[in-house]
């Protein structure tokens, strides 16, 4: 009675006027008389019939709640948690019977898997009166993961891959149509996707997966960002509801790492690495790149080992992380130039001489088996990034997608530390990059005692200036070598050699404790007054550890080791000053040192060493592997995909192999930390001796020098 005269009143109001603002304000009064619903996080709200689902509320209003079974109560991707109370914030107060009671559907689901307390399923659940609805993390298809490393990145949940269950017609003798037809009509009248692809795998066995299924099938359904038909890659019966996953492969020179990542909270679940099979054909890429012009089918020899590496590591993670075969579904890779060619089987001669021609630069995306991928989903995708250039590969993009010099206020510097350095520059106006040559030694290749980051390996050493003896520590133990229990906590692993960390530190501390002279010569016994600095050729070694009586190994830093180094980063610091003499500047605000290895380096040792250009000790940050988190971003949000592909068509490129100031910036930088650079930072936290090991000096220089050394020690 009282709802008729109140539009009796509506409809007199009505008559009387027509203004536009009366029949705004009319419109919300009529409005108000339906429930309003509130949805939070998102703060979405609207007026709905009585009696409409949760469900049917979120998808009208745009709110991201998930469901695989569209609705029908088994999937229960459709959490949702009802509040109750006065609700202030929102104007709204919320009965107990705001909500529909409790039905079979939800009782049963509940006895079968359990819905956790307040807990509602959001397709079974229908509006009564004014409510405010949460949505959990969990419910949520494109929630926002925070990363946990160093500098918090969040990544968006917007996979390509999706699944949707069906229930699909029966076939018909009076009214014939294939299989594939109907799962296409089924798709279109229970999920509005209108046009589907189906792979050739999936064709293969459609037809027994619906008889298996009774009719009911849960497809896998690949979506990106390329507007292209989306295409059906896997199909199960029944609903399906153990997950789909995806591979973020950091393919380097060196070693290829992947973290299986779980496509709805992604999570990473594993991560396995291995060393780059292709070392055999050379350590770097140039030595790859001529293996393919010396050896008529080299390239394809260095593809088929590369591709068969990735099938052992996404065979490895399948079985750890206790997955099916075919729930992993896409895969995006980071790798520089040359990797990226051998990956897709492109001969990478080209990218051996100037002008450095990719085959192509843009994105890329291909099916796994195309890449001969045997051991995930043969209808899976792979998303290769863009390439910068034909220098800079889509690791320095991904490093870009991570680190966001482009999004930054102040200038800074990122560089990606492996065999090759990618080196980005820049802030909100203008991004500059280039690759640098590094080679393997910051790996802890090419050096004497070097060795991979493992267990028994020193990854830490500190010098006393005074007695110039050495203290260290393994992977394995967080003792020092010279505390107490050391001994007995290396019991397993030993003291094998120096990983690429370790002998960063071990050559700035040669510097500072005045072992070592600014050119990079390591004193012998006589002039540095340590008994450690042994003969070794026409040059000295230093010794850190010897248990050579014992049949156990010596490790030393020897006078290659140290050239090697040199060679390294007099080519990262040359890459970075022609970047800044791109920009038109003496000095950068922030450096990030990114990496597998960039998170283990001490910023003090690098900037002693002259790695990176002078900033104060607490600008310099670790990303940690930046390239990784960007295959990472790639695999879980498609908008990040079309965003860097954006973002790289506007970053400029360098090309440090042909820059005649590269050469010059190179040679000054050979000197520890550099030949005319100033240091006025480092200066402020580290005095560095002055010391000189010239052989060619008189004895009475050298006794004088040795003089100097001490009492600079003191
Ligand atoms: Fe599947 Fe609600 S949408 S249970």
């Amino acid at each position: 009675m009282a709802q008729t005269t109140k539009f009796m009143t509506i409809a007199v109001f009505f008559f009387l006027s027509n203004t536009l603002s009366f029949k705004q304000t009319l419109l919300e009064f009529v409005m108000s008389s339906k429930p309003l619903v509130v949805f939070t996080p998102s703060g979405k709200r609207g007026h709905f019939e009585k009696g409409t689902s949760i469900l049917q509320i979120a998808r009208k209003l745009g709110v991201d709640l998930d469901s695989v079974c569209g609705g029908r109560g088994i999937c229960s991707k459709c959490q949702i948690t009802p509040s109750y109370g006065e609700f202030t914030k929102h104007g709204v107060t919320v009965s107990a019977d705001a909500l529909s009671e409790w039905n079979k559907v939800e009782e049963r689901y509940h006895e079968k898997r359990g819905l956790a307390e307040g807990r509602r399923l959001g397709c079974q659940a229908c509006v009564q009166g004014d409510v405010v609805i949460d949505v959990p993390a969990e419910s949520q298809v494109h929630k926002q993961v925070i990363r946990k490393d160093a500098s918090v990145r969040s990544v968006n949940m917007n996979p390509a891959t999706r699944l949707f269950y069906v229930e699909v017609q029966e076939p018909d003798m009076h009214e014939p149509s294939g299989d594939f037809e109907r799962l296409k009509n089924a798709l279109r009248d229970q999920w509005s996707i209108n046009d589907v692809e189906l792979d050739y795998f999936q064709l293969n066995k459609l037809q027994r997966v619906l008889r298996k299924g009774n009719w009911a099938v849960t497809v896998a359904l690949y979506n990106d960002h390329t507007n292209k038909t989306p295409r059906i890659i896997e199909i199960w019966p029944g609903l399906y509801e153990k997950g789909l996953y995806g591979l973020a492969i950091d393919l380097g020179s060196t070693t290829i790492a992947a973290h299986l990542t779980d496509l709805k909270s992604g999570d990473v679940l594993k991560s396995a690495g291995a060393m780059n099979p292709q070392i055999r054909f050379g350590e770097d890429l140039m030595s790859r790149v001529s293996y393919s012009m010396m050896n008529v089918g080299g390239d394809k020899e260095m593809t088929t080992v590369v591709r068969e590496a990735i099938n052992s590591l996404a065979k490895q993670l399948i079985i750890d992380a206790e997955i099916e075969k075919n729930a992993l579904v896409e895969v995006v890779f980071v790798c520089n130039p040359v990797m990226h060619h051998l990956l897709l089987g492109i001969d990478p001669v080209e990218l051996g001489q100037a002008p450095f021609a990719l085959a192509s630069s843009n994105a890329m995306t291909v099916r796994t088996s195309e890449l001969d991928l045997t051991e995930m989903n043969p209808s899976g995708m792979c998303y290769i990034l863009p390439c910068i250039a034909g220098h800079v590969g889509a690791d320095a993009a991904a490093v870009a997608l991570s680190e966001e010099p482009n999004k930054s206020n102040d200038l800074v510097l990122v560089v990606d530390v492996g065999t090759n350095a990618e080196i980005l520059l820049g802030n909100k106006s203008k991004v500059l990059a280039c690759s640098s040559p590094t080679g393997p030694a910051f790996e802890g290749a090419q050096i004497s005692s070097g060795q991979r980051a493992a267990p028994g390996a020193i990854e830490r050493i500190e010098i006393d200036p005074v007695t110039k003896e050495p203290r260290f520590r393994v992977i394995g133990s967080s003792l020092w070598s010279d505390e107490k229990g050391f001994d007995e906590s290396i019991k397993n692993s030993g003291v094998t050699g120096i990983c690429g960390s370790g002998i960063i530190e071990a050559v700035a501390e040669l510097r500072m404790a005045g072992l070592m002279d600014e050119s990079g010569l390591i004193g012998s016994a006589e002039l540095t007054g340590s008994d450690r600095c042994i003969p070794d050729g026409r040059t000295h070694s230093y010794i850190i550890h010897d248990q050579s009586d014992q049949n156990g190994p010596k490790i030393t830093v020897s006078q290659n080791d140290i050239r090697a180094i040199q060679l390294a980063k007099s080519a990262l610091y040359a890459g970075a000053r022609l970047l800044m003499d791109e920009m038109e500047v003496e000095k950068v605000d922030r450096v990030v040192l990114a990496g597998a290895f960039g998170a283990h380096i001490s910023s003090k040792h690098a900037m002693v060493l002259g790695m990176i250009p002078d900033v104060a000790l607490e600008k310099v940050q670790s990303a940690g592997n930046a390239a990784g988190t960007g295959a990472r971003i790639a695999l879980c949000d498609i908008s990040s995909r079309k965003s860097i592909e954006s973002t790289v068509n506007k970053i400029e490129k360098i090309e440090t192999a042909i820059e005649p100031k590269f050469q010059e910036h190179f040679v000054a930088a050979n000197a520890i930390p550099h030949k005319t650079d100033p240091f006025p930072e480092l200066a402020k936290i580290v005095e560095l001796p002055t010391v000189l090991f010239n052989s060619g000096a008189g004895k009475k220089s050298r006794a004088r020098r040795k003089t100097r050394i001490l009492n600079n020690a003191d």
